[in-house]
């Protein structure tokens, strides 16, 4: 069994966490257990700013970062000594915000002579999915895995278990992605229009209950048929006018609900029919939806439909709503698989390792 810290600053959230992790085997899933998970949102400080200011995000994590890899090791009933290796995320994200967590998981792993393995936060999202006690049944593969987070919306075709997956994976998995903004941009973008705070992704969720999804048509951000990739700009576009022409109308208000289930429909249907098409064509046995989109309460209605109409059925996984968002266990699990594939740097090699802004190098 290996005991790994995780460490999650790339963006506005700061996040640690001790997990446990026994492998798969050919017959049997990844087994995990979250020992703690301490996450500080900043969300409150960026919000009257309409967004993250990443200067506020790094001068707060630095001030948050040591009590929540304490209060961490302290919820796991852990010291470094029992630590197999430190997990941190650096790459993609804001660099000052990445620096602060990498600075610190550096600073610690060579201290304490533990193994450092540099998570990429997409990779994170994706081991989010197999932070299971091993109870539920295992994925099939290959497996579509939809990462659906604030600034992505990629499509990967995994062929076999995580512990197997090669360095680049995340590049050669890649079957579909969006060509402008992500589905989580698409939210947070319209619900700006809108007057809802930052992030927006939730309150079009919230306010969308009980609303018609087809009150307003709007463009479904569907390219060509036949292409697995994305274009929600269009659909931004459309979203912005539609609003600014019912409040100039004074509708706005009292077709709030509809308003905003018509946006979420045309995001979720957008996905939904990339997904299932995805899954067709490479023969998927199993779904994977991880990232702070896939918290969406219409996309989980709407591909549970989806899979109930698959002749034999398709299993479809979410990871947990806390799993979801930002946070260092899926960091730590991540950093687990790589670990296991003897990842881990040590001595001058982890000195080395730096932070980078894009999601490739
Ligand atoms: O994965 P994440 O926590 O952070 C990034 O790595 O970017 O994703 C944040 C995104 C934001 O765009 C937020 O609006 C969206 O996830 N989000 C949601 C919901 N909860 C969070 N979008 C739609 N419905 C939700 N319930
Ligand atoms: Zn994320």
């Amino acid at each position: 069994m290996d005991l790994i810290l995780g460490i999650e600053t790339s963006c506005d959230e700061c996040s640690a966490s001790v997990v446990a992790y026994e492998p798969g085997t050919p017959d049997s899933a990844p087994r995990f257990e979250v020992r703690s998970l301490e996450t500080f949102s900043q969300i409150d400080l960026h919000s009257p700013f309409g967004g993250v200011v990443p200067e506020v995000a790094s001068r707060n994590h630095l001030e948050t970062i040591h009590p929540m890899i304490e209060r961490a090791l302290h919820a796991a009933g852990a010291q470094m000594k029992d630590i197999s290796a430190i997990a941190a995320t650096n790459r993609p994200g804001l660099v000052g915000a990445l620096l602060v967590g990498l600075s610190v998981a550096k600073t610690l792993a060579y201290l304490h002579k533990k193994p450092l393995v540099p998570v990429h936060h997409l990779e994170g999202h994706a081991a989010s999915v197999f932070l299971t006690d091993g109870s539920a049944p295992a994925l099939g593969y290959p497996l579509l895995l939809a990462i659906l987070s604030g600034g992505h919306s990629n499509l990967h075709v995994a062929k076999a278990a995580p512990e197997l997956w090669p360095a680049d994976f995340l590049k050669r998995s890649l079957v579909g992605r969006s060509r402008d903004d992500a589905a989580g941009e698409a939210f947070d973008k319209t619900a700006k229009v809108l007057g809802f705070p930052y992030p927006g992704g939730a309150w079009i969720d919230r306010t969308a209950q009980g609303g018609n999804p087809d009150a307003f048509p709007l463009p479904k951000a569907l390219p060509q048929k036949s292409t697995l990739d994305y274009s929600f700009s269009g659909l931004k576009t459309a979203a912005a006018n539609l609003i600014r022409e019912l409040e100039r109308t004074g509708q706005l208000e009292p077709r709030l609900a509809d308003v905003c289930a018509s946006i979420q429909s045309a995001i979720v249907e957008a996905l939904v029919a990339k997904i299932a098409l995805a899954t067709r064509i490479h023969g998927c046995r199993g779904v994977a939806i991880v990232g702070g989109v896939a918290a969406n309460s219409y996309l989980r209605k709407r591909l549970a439909e989806v899979a109930a109409r698959v002749p034999g059925g398709l299993a479809i996984r979410f990871p947990p709503m806390l799993y979801c968002t930002d946070n260092a266990a899926m960091i730590a699990a991540a950093g687990a698989f790589r670990y296991r594939q003897g990842q881990g740097l040590n001595g001058n090699a982890l000195l080395k390792l730096n932070a980078y802004a894009t999601a490739e190098a």
